[in-house]
């Protein structure tokens, strides 16, 4: 468990350079309310502007949508571990269900963009959830616990807590989604929470998220559920002011705990 609520967002495929350092300027440390640990996500092209964007001494942290598992070489079109690194990013987004419907990401490419990230030194997000075809038969929780254990099959356990999740079911995640009732997602974060305990030998990852049709409105709902260190969002977080926004409304939470 985290001492802190994670609040993070993946802009995918939004913002140009100049939309993205504009974002980022206003991440002020005072703007930061205490107990939460926020994170942004841009694309590739927008990470050294954002790092360098970022108002000194801002606690937000800063990470790359993808990157690939080989050190170097022949990979026409991608970016490695190292090359994030390099541009700005200390976190790794991997597995995202966009990232796996569209781009032919699989449990075995994910395995090895983990081990490939924390060999560089970064801290890997993996995300992972079920489809609607995989809920209505009744396999979530099985589904979800098997993505999981093969994200971290190369991991050992003494690093599963450098590991960050997301467990966003991808029914509930982007325009066509539909927000999840807490009660159709904690039996899987239950289960999921209890994986990495034991995997991690007790110690469990470094932070669960959750993400899907995240806003300001189901936010705080959301970050009652016991097994839920922070939560992960899209659309909600696009504008700066969203993402205060929920950030925020995470400190209250955290200030009641
Ligand atoms: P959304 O995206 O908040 O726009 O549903 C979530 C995600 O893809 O991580």
């Amino acid at each position: 468990m985290s001492d802190r609520t994670w609040i993070g967002t993946s802009w995918k495929m939004t913002k140009t350079i100049g939309e993205a350092v504009a974002y980022a300027r206003e991440l002020r440390p005072e703007a930061v309310p205490d107990g939460v640990q926020p994170f942004v996500l841009p694309a590739h092209t927008g990470l050294a502007a954002v790092r360098d964007a970022l108002p000194a001494g801002s606690p937000v942290l800063l990470g790359a949508q993808n990157a690939h598992w080989a050190a170097e070489g022949a990979g026409t079109g991608e970016v490695s571990m190292r090359m994030v690194a390099d541009a700005g990013a200390v976190v790794v987004e991997l597995g995202h269900s966009e990232r796996r419907a569209a781009f032919g990401e699989t449990d075995g490419t994910v395995a090895r963009k983990v081990r490939a990230a924390l060999d560089a030194g970064l801290t890997p997000l993996v995300c992972v959830g079920e489809t609607a075809e995989v809920r209505d038969a009744g396999r979530a929780v099985e589904h979800v616990a098997g993505q999981v254990r093969a994200a971290l099959a190369h991991v050992a356990r003494d690093e599963v807590p450098r590991v960050l999740l997301a467990y966003e079911p991808v029914w509930a995640i982007g325009t066509g989604g539909r927000a999840a009732a807490l009660g159709e997602v904690s039996p899987v974060l239950a289960e999921v929470a209890g994986l990495v305990r034991g995997l991690g030998a007790g110690t469990g990852c470094r932070a669960l998220l959750y993400g899907g049709s995240v806003d300001r409105a189901n936010a705080a709902g959301l970050l009652a559920d016991a097994h839920v260190d922070g939560l992960f969002v899209g659309r909600a977080a696009w504008d700066v002011a969203g993402f205060l926004g929920l950030l925020r409304i995470a400190s209250g939470v955290a200030g009641r705990g």
